[in-house]
């Protein structure tokens, strides 16, 4: 597998991620934003990849998800966790659940609640080690908000510490916020 790996931060320290496979040509993109569509298809254009998976790591509340407009330019599923209320999600991920993007590519879902109670964080392994993409469950050196309505700070700090901290300190953190 060749791995292609991007990070595109957009103004206010949003992050959006794409992944993709070189060997098979499809991508994922992760937590896009809809004002930004324009530079992720550039990207995915450049490096001749189609986004065959797009995955809403949370329901976001500052900033509008581009997931709808991935899907309609590209065919790609949207993911989400399982108790999101989006009408969007064509899978909605369980503790545990496989993602396959294409080729040797996939990712783990970890059920991560707390920020929302759909958040859920991604896990992506290779030789290289290991990746978890947080969404606003765990930032560098902090972690997303929990007084939003729906919030349980409680059930955050079991998701950090139980659920993200047992995947070792030698993992990636790739937050949604820097
Ligand atoms: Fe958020």
């Amino acid at each position: 597998m060749n791995l292609v790996f991007r990070q595109i931060r957009a103004e206010g320290g949003c992050n959006s991620f794409i992944l993709g496979d070189r060997a098979s040509g499809t991508a994922c993109l992760i937590d896009p934003r809809a004002d930004h569509q324009e530079t992720y298809e550039a990207y995915l254009a450049e490096q001749k990849l189609k986004a065959t998976l797009v995955i809403d790591t949370h329901t976001h509340a500052d900033h509008y998800s581009g997931s709808h407009l991935v899907a309609e330019n590209f065919g790609a599923r949207i993911a989400m966790g399982s108790s999101t209320q989006s009408a969007r999600a064509d899978i909605r991920l369980v503790d545990g659940q496989e993602l396959e993007i294409g080729g040797e590519l996939a990712l783990r879902a970890l059920a991560t609640p707390g920020h929302t109670p759909d958040s859920v964080s991604l896990v992506l392994e290779g030789a290289w080690g290991r990746a978890a993409f947080t969404g606003d469950t765990l930032f560098i050196g902090g972690s997303g908000r929990t007084d939003f309505p729906g919030a349980d700070a409680s059930a955050q700090y079991d998701s950090i510490h139980s659920r993200l901290g047992a995947l070792g300190d030698a993992t990636w953190v790739l937050p949604a916020h820097d």
